[in-house]
């Protein structure tokens, strides 16, 4: 196993985009960041340095951190962030896992600049694909653009109470393409050859939209989701929400020439309201194909509304079971239902701007605070937990209305058994459901089921026991339901939280506080270098 070392330095830096020019901050003065490519069981080591005036942690999502949570990255759950002039170097092997995951900043709006791919290749190369090698691979970032410095658009957020203004363009690696209201807004182009097979690796990295990617004139065979491997699924549109990402092989046998790449929203909202309508694109060029993009062809888009694509897309995936993939667990210790949504409050004094109502998320009544004075992972170790954090999360919803703001996590030993119902609820008809991308730091989940309505127990004799999908991220349908199993084998503070990261500040999080296991399954002391806030 080797050593795979980066060193990210993040500051401002100035860009033009869609006809305007801007300051953003980002890794290496690079968009998207970096590319951290490893092998399996490689130890990963990147030095942050942080020339940004913002305190800034990055996640590196996907990653079970095992025994290194110190290395997780999120803001105040895992450390206090890397103060501005300030530098920490992340540490954490990347042992029992492969595939495409990603990294991100885990602190205010930063993540919109602030991410990159996060390839973690077989031990045996590119044998070790339980598919036949591809002849290339072309890694596609799916994201997200504000003309507006995006700290302020998290700030006039918080003030009006309204949640985070629509972005103005979808990006593909970086690019809006060529089909935005600014010409000349650039393009991401990748050349290939007739009639191979190449792996695309899709991240979405976008802040709060789900999408659809296509390629005109070309299927894909899912081969992996989250960094785990399917069954191969046959399809022609990607569907994929923010924290997700899919493998797909691509073969070039259309006739030689130029196709757009393209992404664009899929809006789950049940109440219509104001998104992004805008299509992200990119082109595929055939290696003898004319040098003119005017002659590319476009992909049909799925309508924004299409709820009969995504689903499919999302419900018919199942995982690849290999002899060495860990079993579902059979029994389960602790059975949770978690109930989540978005709903009106009361405007806070300080939301200056606010009119009516202010927004505000939980889950189980519960607005996730995050603590102000220590990460939830210190105060854990320094066994000051009683100063920062509460251990009554409710493992089902409480019977009273109301909602609790504060920093409560749920408590498990080492190794127990966990087995969610992640219940997306209505609770305001004005703002009616969306689907949620729920997001566990630090272990992949089996998804043992997904439905549409209420959950009804006795859904669990449909559970998906022998091949369900892996993930670290599930898309919960607007209103509806999905169950996820995992076990809580590393020692630690887990976020587990929406990635719409539009719900973040407004508490649409709880917390896995996992104590920890016998020698040597204990969580080490801090790295000397450790961003602390005490
Ligand atoms: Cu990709 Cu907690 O995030």
């Amino acid at each position: 196993a080797a050593i795979v070392e980066h060193t990210f330095n993040v500051g401002g830096m100035n860009i033009s985009q869609l006809c305007t020019d801007t300051v953003i901050y980002t890794a290496n003065e690079q968009l998207p960041g970096p590319t951290i490519e490893a092998t399996e069981g490689d130890t990963v080591v990147v030095h942050v340095v942080n020339d940004s005036p913002y305190p800034l942690s990055i996640h590196w999502h996907g990653i079970f951190q095992l025994l290194s949570g110190w290395a997780d990255g999120a803001h105040m759950i895992t450390d206090c962030s890397v103060q501005p002039s300030g530098n920490f170097t992340y540490q954490f092997n990347v042992t029992a896992q492969e595939g495409t995951l990603w990294w991100h900043a885990h602190s205010s709006l930063l993540r919109a600049t602030i991410y990159g791919a996060l390839i973690i290749k077989p031990r045996n190369g590119t044998d070790g694909y339980p598919f036949p090698a591809p002849y290339g691979e072309i890694p596609i970032l799916l994201g997200e653009w504000w003309n507006k410095n995006v700290n302020d658009v998290e700030i006039d957020a918080h003030l009006t109470g309204l949640g985070q203004d629509i972005s103005d363009a979808l990006t593909l690696n970086g690019l809006p393409g060529d089909q935005t209201p600014c010409t000349g807004a650039g393009i991401y182009g990748v050349e290939v050859e007739y009639n191979k097979t190449y792996l695309l690796r899709i991240i979405n990295a976008a802040v709060n939209v789900e999408l659809f990617f296509k390629v005109a004139g070309h299927n894909f065979t899912v081969v992996a989701i989250d960094a785990s491997y399917t069954d191969p699924y046959a399809t022609d549109t990607i569907v994929i929400t923010p924290g997700q990402t899919v493998d797909a092989l691509m073969t070039t046998s259309a006739p030689p020439g130029r196709y757009y790449m393209a992404a664009n929203v899929f809006d789950s909202k049940t109440v219509p309201f104001r998104f992004n309508t805008g299509t992200a694109t990119g082109i595929v060029k055939y290696e003898d194909a004319p040098d003119d993009d005017a002659t590319a062809t476009m992909p049909t888009m799925p309508s924004h509304e299409d709820v009969v694509t995504a689903g499919n897309f999302y419900w018919s995936l199942t995982g690849l079971v290999r002899p060495s993939d860990p079993p579902v667990p059979k029994t389960v210790d602790h059975d949770m239902v978690v109930e989540f949504g978005v709903d009106q409050a009361p405007c806070a004094v300080e939301q200056t701007k606010c009119q009516g109502f202010a927004l505000v998320a939980f889950m189980n009544r519960n607005s996730f605070q995050f603590p102000r004075n220590a990460s939830l992972l210190k105060a854990l170790y320094d066994g000051v937990q009683g100063r920062v954090y509460s251990e009554d999360f409710p493992s089902s919803p409480p019977p009273l209305p109301g909602i609790r703001r504060a920093t409560s996590v749920k408590r498990l030993n080492y190794g127990d058994v966990v087995e969610v119902v992640l219940q997306s609820r209505v609770y305001s008809s004005v703002l009616g459901a969306e689907n949620h991308p729920i997001h566990l730091h630090g272990f992949n989940f089996f998804v043992l089921a997904q439905g549409l309505g209420r959950f009804d127990p006795r859904a669990n004799s449909t559970y998906n026991l022998v091949n369900p999908q892996v993930r670290n991220t599930v898309a919960v349908p607007a209103g509806g339901w999905a169950v996820i199993r995992f076990t809580a084998n590393n020692p630690g503070m887990w976020f587990m939280h929406c990635h719409l990261d539009a719900h973040l500040p407004l508490g649409l999080a709880m917390v896995f506080e996992v104590l920890d296991g016998p020698a040597p399954n204990l969580l080490p002391p801090p790295p000397v270098d450790y961003p602390k806030c005490y």
